[in-house]
């Protein structure tokens, strides 16, 4: 059967206001880059003419500018789920111009097949080489493809000749069967494959192949700032520590690192740490410093979801493919961020908090307790489930009026009772063991800024009049946020009217 070639305005004429679209890719990495731009046009034609346009974005993470940016831009989303991290898709969810839910990575492609949110209309999936019976090899990324690739009704193909080496041999695309037949996923360790290197989707379903040449627009990391640098250094110190005193098996343990800059520097950290023995990951993404620490003999496999480089680290990996091609697995982000592999290989988990309390709650996802920043992503499917999960972040925000460690967090995704350690840049936090009160003086003691300490031992004293087991003086719970809001710098926080 032959498969067309269409244009990608001829492929977005395929996508109906109201559709469930499902997308290829995790981050940037093998997400659509040319059909959405076009189906952006459409929506923006469409709304010109006072005709509504919006279709229901289902996605493995957050994407790229193609996709989130463009259909934000172009106010053409109404649902969306589960991540994003785009500035113009975060202002259209945080003004309730779109309906985002935010839910955990690892969940998505089930809830898509148990029924929870209907069909899927129509998939656009990234591929990197095909054959006319409708194999695929895909890209850089895979989230939810092998889900897709079911459940859609059509499927429209981006072709990408970005890529000038082939990724075959890299993919392992495995759907598990559902509920009540639902066995163990067969993953015992990192590098253990359990599914297929091609991606089969019923050549009927495919509409048509779109080309597509445009790279994945990743922006090199920023070299790690010094704050980002002590972070990494006092959790590898930390995790040397766990190995002298045997709290961790001595072949050490797979490490999984979330998103962003301090979690890149905590693993160039790592790296860098001489008691720190040679690692492997089961991560979600791996970022420029993996490549690194893989080419230095620091890690020596990672299984993933995507391959998140920046362009010239890309370029480098596909000049040096061979070197990679039996270090680093790609899997569906169900299978990368799988609770019962993730309890099973037993996970060092490292991920990054916006805000963290006295008790060890963490809020990741909402400034201020209301704005959206981008969502849970896989921190939770993996902290909850590690065998060691700990938070890290800088201990103070724009020059110290923002504490990052507050009374009370404003929203909370990760609760005191998943939450084992806590890093700042002032130091590490052992949570484990030790009863609310306990856990206030030790982050108190080892994580807060000078600048905010005694306000901290404060609040810890006017709650304990109050008493309880975990103490908390309620009216002055959220006074760290009330005086940044009402005057632009937490540090003015003044107990006394509390009583203290
Ligand atoms: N209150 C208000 N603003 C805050 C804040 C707080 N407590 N903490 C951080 N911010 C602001 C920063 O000042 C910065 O603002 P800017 O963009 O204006 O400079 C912005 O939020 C980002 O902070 P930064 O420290 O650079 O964050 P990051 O890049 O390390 O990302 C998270 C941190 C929490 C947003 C990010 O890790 C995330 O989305 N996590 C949830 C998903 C996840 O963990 N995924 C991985 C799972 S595998």
């Amino acid at each position: 059967m032959s498969i067309p070639f269409i244009s990608a305005e001829e492929a977005a004429s395929y996508i109906k206001n109201g559709d469930n679209v499902g997308m290829s890719g995790f981050t940037a990495s093998g997400t659509p880059k040319v059909v959405t731009v076009a189906l952006a046009q459409r929506a923006k034609e469409l709304h010109e003419k006072g005709e509504p346009f919006k279709i229901n974005l289902f996605t493995g993470a957050s994407t790229n500018d193609h996709v989130d940016g463009e259909l934000a831009r172009a106010d053409a989303i109404g649902i969306r789920t589960p991540y994003q991290s785009h500035p113009d898709s975060r202002k259209l969810a945080n003004r309730g111009g779109m309906h985002y839910f935010d839910t955990h990575l690892s969940h998505v492609s089930q809830d898509l097949r148990y029924g929870f949110y209907g069909d899927i209309d129509v998939a656009i999936i990234e591929a990197t080489e095909m054959s006319p019976n409708g194999d695929i090899i895909l890209g850089a990324g895979l989230g939810m493809a092998p889900t897709l690739a079911q459940m859609a009704k059509k499927v429209i193909i981006e072709y990408s000749s970005y890529y000038h080496t082939s990724f075959r041999g890299f993919h392992d695309n495995y759907v598990p069967l559902d509920p009540p037949h639902r066995r163990e996923i067969p993953i015992y360790k990192p590098s253990d494959r359990i599914g297929s290197t091609i991606l089969h989707i019923d050549p009927k379903k495919i509409i048509g192949v779109v080309p597509s040449n445009a790279s994945e627009s990743i922006k090199p990391f920023t070299a790690p700032d010094e704050i980002s640098q002590r972070i990494g250094d006092n959790i590898s110190h930390f995790l040397a520590e766990q190995l002298r005193t045997g709290k961790m098996p001595k072949e050490f343990l797979p490490l999984q690192s979330g998103v962003g800059n301090v979690a890149n520097a905590v693993l160039y950290g790592l790296g860098e740490n001489p008691d720190i023995p040679q690692f492997e990951m089961y991560t979600e993404v791996i970022q420029d410093a993996v490549m690194h620490l893989m080419e230095e003999g620091k890690c020596k496999f990672a299984s993933t979801c995507a391959l998140t480089f920046s362009d010239d680290a890309m370029l480098h990996f596909m000049d040096n493919i061979d070197f990679f091609r039996d270090k680093i697995l790609m899997r569906p982000g169900e299978i990368s961020n799988h609770p019962e592999v993730v309890r099973r290989l037993g996970l060092i988990a490292m991920n990054t908090a916006l805000e963290a309390d006295i008790f060890g709650n963490v809020n990741s996802t909402h400034v201020l307790g209301t704005k959206m920043m981008n969502g849970i992503g896989g921190s939770a499917d993996f902290c909850r489930n590690a065998y060691l999960s700990i938070f890290s972040c800088p201990s103070i925000q724009k020059g110290g009026k923002i504490s990052a460690i507050v009374p009370m967090v404003s929203h909370v995704d990760h609760s005191e009772h998943s939450v084992k350690i806590f890093a700042t840049e002032q130091g590490v936090a052992d949570l484990r063991g030790k009863d609310p009160r306990q856990r206030a003086e030790c982050i108190i003691e080892n994580c807060v800024h000078p600048m905010y300490k005694e306000l901290l031992w404060d609040y810890l004293k006017l709650a304990e009049k109050t008493g309880g087991h975990t103490p908390h003086h309620l009216h002055a719970a959220f006074a760290f946020h009330e005086t940044f809001i009402d005057s632009g710098d937490m540090a003015l926080t003044d107990f006394s009217k509390f009583g203290c």
